[in-house]
């Protein structure tokens, strides 16, 4: 977990006695925290004119005052400090070798002026947006390009304001896709962690088309009920570490995707070398954690340990359909604690939901090589639902050391299978015929990877801050 210290707040009012001058109050503030780099350069905002009123917009104090620090970028980078306060803000962009901080009393509001949000073009391996067929909402937080960058804080919030946005969505007024929290795409080396995200007006952290990228510490909050309110969707994404997570959301908690259909075949970048830990999520219509639905790019070595989830859905789900192509493999799940659970394991081969009507039916998605072990669940309504696609089975499934208290009120039959082959062993209750077990000895069988992944060698170092004002 990321520390951060408030050192030392001295305010020293020095008054002149002969009463003709009487100066300014002197505020020295520290603070230390955790990231993958530390700056040589500070600034707050309050330097490029911000004002921290709830009123006043304060996109262009935010977009100068990156623009002005981006020239730090080859001499050491620089940090950009938010006070407390609550800063209204429409879009900006960030830049590289740059740190984005968060005072713990700092609450960035998005503005929920609509015709102030810039469009975008639509991510070239979905081909559409996902709320309306042309642009999308630049996000409020937006990168792209850029390597070194780290938005970060004491646990300070970004409030997304959704619920105009959700409004619209709703009534289908929309003419384009809801924007993000924090979008961060075609960069190397990306720290987004100790922030509250409230009330995002669709997803929260969306990293695409990225490389070794740590999320860290966040708390994600929506009501259950809004559209769409994913917590973090890593997207063609190489190497990413996620962990100590606590989601709460109307979406899925973490939804691992890599391009939609026809779009997402031939843009070919798929996600991989993925950890999820430490992740507590409440999500009552969706996963803790999704693998798709867009996934035509690929997924593969995804490890996820040390999963909770309450009144959740299902717990690792997969969701793919005819059309998508790629692949999901080589999925590793150990240790899951689940209360109160429609199905824990769900498998969905037609999920449809497709970018346009230019897919080809003869993309069949290969999804092979699904671990999942150390489960424990409790008042689960259905233990299993698993549908592959008639004539492209779903293979190489194991499930091993897996108890699931079914509810009072569970269906007849727990488990329903079709399509598939796997294996099982010590799962109660008993599988479906097409995950038979394996005798006494393989409550243990199922894979979860011991090398370590080259994102866990990610280290934070300790940075420290300091600012004067005169
Ligand atoms: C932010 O980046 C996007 C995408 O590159 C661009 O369209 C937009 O103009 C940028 N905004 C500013 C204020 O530079
Ligand atoms: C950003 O990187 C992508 C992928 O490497 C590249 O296609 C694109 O042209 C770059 N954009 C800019 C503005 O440099
Ligand atoms: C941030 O929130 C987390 C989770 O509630 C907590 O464990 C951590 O101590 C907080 N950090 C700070 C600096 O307040
Ligand atoms: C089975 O799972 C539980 C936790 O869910 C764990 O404590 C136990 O060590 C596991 N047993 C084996 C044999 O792996
Ligand atoms: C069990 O799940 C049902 C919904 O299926 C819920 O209404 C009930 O409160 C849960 N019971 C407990 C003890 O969590």
């Amino acid at each position: 977990m990321i520390k951060a210290i408030k050192l030392v707040v001295v305010v020293l009012g020095v008054l002149i006695l002969n009463g003709a001058e009487c100066r300014k109050a002197r505020i020295l503030e520290s603070f230390e925290y955790s990231a993958i780099s530390c700056r040589s350069h500070s600034a707050s905002i309050v330097d490029f004119g911000g004002v921290g009123d709830g009123k006043t917009l304060n996109t262009k104090a935010f977009q100068e005052a990156v623009n002005h620090l981006s020239q730090y970028a080859s001499d050491g980078g620089a940090q950009l400090f938010v006070p407390a306060g609550k800063w209204l803000t429409g879009s900006f962009n960030l830049t590289s070798h740059f740190t984005l901080y968060l005072h713990k009393d700092a609450v960035l509001l998005a503005s929920q002026d609509i015709n102030s949000w810039p469009v975008v073009d639509p991510l070239p391996s979905y081909g559409h947006g996902r709320d309306a067929p042309g642009g999308r909402y630049i996000s409020l937080i937006f990168g792209t390009n850029l390597t070194d960058v780290v938005v970060t804080g004491e646990n300070g919030t970004i409030d997304g304001q959704g619920d105009l946005w959700w409004q619209q969505f709703h009534k289908k007024k929309l003419k384009y896709t809801r924007p993000y929290l924090i979008e961060i795409m075609h960069s190397d080396t990306v720290q987004i962690s100790s922030l509250t995200l409230v009330n995002s007006p669709s997803c929260n952290v969306h990293p695409v088309y990225s490389s070794n990228v740590i999320i860290q510490g966040l708390t994600i909050l929506a009501p259950v009920t809004s559209p769409n309110t994913d917590g973090i969707n890593p997207d063609s994404c190489t190497n990413t570490r996620i962990e100590d997570n606590y989601i709460v959301s109307g979406d899925d908690c973490v939804a691992v995707k890599s391009g939609w259909d026809e779009y997402g075949i031939k843009y070919n970048m798929p996600t991989k070398q993925l950890i999820i830990r430490r992740l507590t999520c409440i999500s009552p219509d969706s996963a803790a954690i999704a693998l798709g639905s867009e996934m035509s790019g690929g997924i593969q070595d995804v490890r996820a340990q040390d999963i909770t989830a309450i009144n959740t859905e299902s717990g690792v789900r997969i969701k793919t359909a005819v059309g998508r192509g790629g692949y999901v493999k080589d999925i590793y799940a150990k240790g899951m604690n689940l209360h109160t659970m429609k199905w824990v394991f769900w498998i969905t081969g037609n999920y449809g939901s497709h970018a346009d009507n230019h897919y080809d039916p003869k993309a069949l998605p290969e999804i092979k090589g699904i671990n999942y072990r150390d489960v424990v669940a409790e008042n689960v309504s259905m233990a299993a639902r698993l549908e592959g696609i008639a004539g492209d089975p779903f293979t190489g499934i194991c499930m091993s050391n897996v108890t699931i208290g079914m509810a009072k009120k569970a269906k007849k039959y727990p488990w329903s299978c079709t399509d598939i082959e796997g294996i099982s062993g010590g799962v109660v209750p008993q599988p479906c015929e097409l995950l038979p077990e394996q005798g006494e000895k393989s409550v243990g069988m199922c894979d979860f990877p011991a090398e370590s992944l080259p994102v866990e060698a990610m280290e934070l170092k300790t940075c420290s801050y300091g600012l004067n004002y005169f």
